[in-house]
């Protein structure tokens, strides 16, 4: 088939990432098909995170040194860096946290205290089938703990949101929707404009998981139009080739000046007396304590990376890998892929089934061949549960994946029925 849209350099690309180099036991070359779960890092991010260690490391924003300028420097370049990744309207509006994770739970928690978007009883949170764990698990906590009503989009056979009772679940009551743009189990690539259109006409505010969106897609908020962009907007920074510890949390100063903030401590505030305090601007209201430095360092070398190759390329070049990947994998007899089936609507997360063979079976006979997939529920486990199934098997590409290696997981999946002695 056509493997159009392929990055011309991928071979130079590849080698910026010494982990590809890697052979595993038996002197299997490592066929690395898990960039969902985290990706690869290139040497520039290494080496940035290693010089600031060795030549720069002071605490930010506090230490009256010149070490302590070229940290906190280099700390609000990576700032500015990430808001040129995501086309940021204002570079205060990115915040650091630890993972996508704590971004979402900041938000979630956060909106149920104070401000004039409080949400109480008698209000409700809109979410979808499809979403990871931590995008669910703090709107249950937020619902439960306000008496507000938690409902969400189901899925069609597809595996797309189905959309057919969208007036009914984003009405007059509702607060708050949150939705992953690309889901992590079914790849799908979810209409987030036109739910945004519909939230804010109901005077909801958006959230997006963007955790397997930011690393595929090009992101320009400040590009889209008004009534179309969300609000507020996470990702993780080790699946955008960046190390883990660092997360990110754009919101609109508009949202964020709105909402109290989530963890007190140092630096977050403008005065601290005995009998209250006040507190500092965005985005150093919801950056309590000493942030992780080099992370976020890192992270900045990461979205410079992914820019100089070019996001559009790499949304090209993911779905002419899924493309590729979908039609291998259903080549192999017994196998069914979980979501949609088009790879121009989807990212290039692709789960599956192999009638008769345990997900974690499958994992451990690729594993065998040098093959790296996630086996488990992904933490998706309502959208497996949609599907009748426990768990699947996913396989992930990224920047650096190449169609031979789409190859390889096929003819080790050949082998894994044959392992099985699947007729
Ligand atoms: N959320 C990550 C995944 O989907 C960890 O694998």
């Amino acid at each position: 088939m056509s493997l159009e849209g392929l990055l011309p350099e991928l071979a130079v690309i590849r080698k910026d990432f010494p982990i590809l180099e890697r052979t595993l036991a038996g002197g299997m070359p490592l066929v690395y098909l898990d960039s969902a779960n985290t990706s690869q890092k290139p040497q520039v991010v290494i080496d940035t995170m290693v010089d600031h260690l060795e030549r720069h490391n002071a605490n930010i924003a506090r230490a009256m040194h010149q070490l302590g300028a070229e940290s906190t420097e280099a700390f609000e370049a990576a700032r500015d860096k990430v808001a040129a990744f995501i086309g940021a309207p204002e570079r205060d509006e990115v915040i650091f946290t630890k993972n996508a994770s704590e971004a979402l739970n900041l938000v979630a928690n956060t909106l149920a205290w104070a401000g004039p978007r409080r949400v109480g009883e008698g209000d409700e949170v809109v979410i979808t089938e499809m979403e990871h764990h931590s995008n669910i698990v703090p709107w249950q906590l937020l619902t439960q703990r306000t008496g507000a009503t938690l409902r969400w989009f189901g899925l069609t056979d597809e595996g797309r949101l189905d959309l057919s009772n969208i007036d009914q679940l984003i009405n007059e009551r509702t607060k708050v929707v949150s939705l992953t743009w690309v889901s992590n189990m079914l790849g799908t690539i979810n209409p987030i404009a036109e739910i945004t259109r519909k939230a804010h006409a109901v005077g909801a505010i958006v959230v997006v998981d963007a955790s397997q969106a930011a690393p595929q897609l090009p992101i320009d908020l400040a590009a889209m139009p008004a009534d179309e962009r969300p609000d507020l907007v996470a990702f993780t920074g080790h699946k955008v080739v960046g190390p883990t510890g660092i997360g990110v949390l754009w919101g609109s100063r508009a949202v964020l000046d709105e909402l109290p903030p989530f963890l007190g401590g140092g630096e977050m505030i403008e005065t601290v007396r005995m009998e209250g305090s006040t507190y500092a601007g965005i985005p150093h209201k919801f950056e309590a304590g000493t942030p992780p430095i080099v992370e976020a360092i890192g992270l900045g070398a990461a979205v410079d990376y992914l820019g100089h190759v070019g996001m559009d390329a790499i949304h090209r070049h993911e779905q002419a890998i899924t493309a590729y990947a979908l039609e291998g994998l259903q080549s192999v007899k017994g196998l069914t892929v979980l979501g949609p089936l088009d790879a121009a609507s989807r990212g290039g997360a692709i789960s599956f089934e192999l009638d008769g063979v345990h997900p974690h079976d499958i994992a451990q006979v690729l594993d065998s061949r040098g093959v790296a997939v996630r086996a488990g529920h992904h933490c998706a486990k309502p959208a497996h549960a949609r599907f009748g199934v426990q768990s699947s098997t996913r396989m992930s590409s990224y920047l650096y994946t190449e169609p031979r290696e789409i190859d390889a997981l096929v003819e080790a999946l050949e082998y894994t029925r044959s392992y099985f002695k699947l007729d």
